[in-house]
């Protein structure tokens, strides 16, 4: 909670922060990473750390680490204060790397990612991430309904996405619009390591000794 609230004050601290995901999309965030039990989790433009504090707090509980790319040297400075002040800076690594050198030395398979830089940029990085998304995984893209000065090149991502056989995506609108990608594959389980479910023996309903309740 305390990690929550701080990411209440960064919002209410600077007009600039209007460019973060914002509460809704960071508690959907935080939800999506608690609720896929997510360990691996990569954020594409990090800023001064609005969306990585929500990040970071779910990680925290999943036991596991967000890796998070911000090429501009004084934004990733106020990120990393932010994420001290918060008590996140353990739970964190942060780079000005671009994607497609970062991700192959991360420790693969990627849980989720967040992209939330450049919009340009949105393909190439989303092809740089996609081979290392785990079965199940997931890719968060930001700014797909908002703001409309976007559009063509959102358009383009979204139709990049259509043409793969192994994702399904659809837009959720929360706070700017969220493309939430996931990887699908025909078994999410690992046969050898999973035990199959007991089957269940049918069960004959009980015949109430009254006769049932009064009709
Ligand atoms: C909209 S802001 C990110 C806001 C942040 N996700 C939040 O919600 O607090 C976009 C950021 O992407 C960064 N950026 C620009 N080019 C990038 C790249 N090639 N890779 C990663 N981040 C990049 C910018 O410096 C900027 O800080």
């Amino acid at each position: 909670m305390e990690a929550l609230r701080a990411v209440g004050a960064l919002r209410g601290r600077a007009a600039e922060f209007m460019l973060d995901v914002g509460p809704e999309s960071g508690l959907f965030l935080n939800t999506l990473v608690r609720s896929a039990r997510a360990r691996t989790v990569l954020e594409v433009g990090g800023s001064v750390g609005y969306s990585t504090l929500w990040l970071a707090e779910a990680v925290r509980a999943t036991g596991g680490r967000v890796y998070s790319i911000e090429p501009v040297d004084g934004k990733r400075a106020e990120q990393r204060a932010n994420l001290r002040a918060a008590g996140l800076e353990d739970v964190v690594e942060l780079t000005a790397c671009e994607a497609p050198e970062l991700v192959p030395a991360l420790p693969a398979p990627l849980d989720l990612v967040l992209l939330d830089h450049w919009k340009e940029l949105y393909v190439r990085d989303f092809e740089a991430c996609w081979p290392a998304v785990a079965p199940g995984g997931l890719v968060v893209a930001d700014n797909i309904l908002t703001p409309k000065k976007n559009a063509a090149v959102i358009a383009g991502y979204r139709r990049h996405l259509a043409g793969l056989s192994d994702a399904r995506s659809q837009v959720v609108s929360v706070g700017a619009g969220l493309e939430v990608t996931v990887k699908c594959e025909d078994r999410l389980i690992d046969e050898r390591s999973t035990p199959a479910a007991p089957s269940v023996s049918p069960v004959t309903p009980a015949t109430p000794r009254d006769g049932g309740p009064p009709r």
